[in-house]
């Protein structure tokens, strides 16, 4: 494949030359924010809804955005220009930059570090939406502020670890009695034909997903609810499913060991399945602003 560049603090170059310094607060204290952004057939989904939570997570951790918009749009086109009509996932960080010295305090006029690469998004296997996947539930060990998309992932990357080593495909987050969302991704369960997704809250990302999948929800007459799900209402649910940009509507079909619902993908998964492909074909196919 022929080489492919990446975005770092306004140049386009390989990514074995890009480089960034050792005292980069990123890299120090995971002191910054990203999105990931997929990309349909050359086109960003939900380009402007990511780059508001973009801006969203910057404000909440004190910066302003340093590109805006329209530049964004012209970094991102230019990435995912390189490999034409394929399917990206397109990822963006701003950190604070670097400093002097290490040093907790918040350092004042430094350059923030902005880097952003694109990569083939495969498409969803479909086995996964057939038989769908387990998943495990553990106490939400993250901080009080998971509505920022914060590149500080330990606690994240230490749960999903867990699923993987349980042979499972994501662990779902219990905080105070209720389940917030995915290591990774929003939660979505259907009790009594109801489709539910706990309220945004600082426990966990407005997911650009989440948003899509309940307009789709009222754009396609399914009865749904943004309504705290406890764990007890999680393990009775007919249906469980997860979304992110990455792995679109996944149902979950084992919980913890036991059968969700059925065991098998849900009726109410089925339609939205449906609705979301039917929306991803349109932007593929030029409708729609993403
Ligand atoms: N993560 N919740 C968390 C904790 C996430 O990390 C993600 C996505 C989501 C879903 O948000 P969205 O629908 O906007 O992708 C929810 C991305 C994909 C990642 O970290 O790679």
């Amino acid at each position: 494949m022929d080489r492919i560049d990446c975005f770092l603090n306004g140049r386009f170059l390989p990514p074995e030359q890009a480089r960034i310094p050792v005292m980069d607060r990123g890299f120090l204290f995971g002191d910054g924010v990203y999105e990931v952004i997929p990309c349909y057939g050359g086109r960003l989904f939900r380009l402007a809804h990511h780059l508001r939570r973009l801006e969203t997570s910057l404000h909440g951790i004190g910066m302003a955005d340093p590109l805006g918009p329209e530049r964004w749009r012209e970094v991102l086109e230019q990435l995912i220009g390189q490999r034409p009509g394929a399917d990206q996932s397109v990822y963006l960080q701003v950190t604070r930059g670097a400093a002097p010295a290490r040093d907790h305090r918040i350092p004042r006029d430094v350059e923030p570090t902005v880097f952003a690469m694109a990569s083939p998004l495969p498409a969803p296997d479909p086995r996964l939406a057939e038989h769908g996947i387990e998943a495990i539930t553990r106490p939400d060990i993250r901080w009080g502020r998971c509505d920022i998309k914060a590149i500080t992932l330990l606690a994240n990357v230490m749960l999903r670890e867990e699923a993987t080593q349980a042979g499972a495909g994501e662990t779902l987050l219990i905080r105070d009695g209720f389940a917030t969302e995915g290591s990774a991704s929003n939660l979505f369960a259907v009790r009594d034909a109801t489709l539910l997704t706990p309220p945004t809250s600082r426990h966990l990302l407005p997911g650009i997903t989440r948003d899509l999948v309940l307009e789709l929800a009222a754009a396609g007459g399914l009865t749904y609810r943004e309504a705290p799900i406890s764990e007890q209402q999680l393990r009775t649910a007919d249906e469980v499913w997860i979304t992110s940009s990455t792995r679109e509507i996944v149902p979950v079909t084992r919980l913890d060991g036991v059968a969700v619902g059925d065991g098998v993908p849900g009726p109410v998964f089925g339609r939205m399945r449906q609705l979301y492909a039917d929306y991803k074909r349109g932007l593929q196919q030029g409708r729609g602003s993403g």
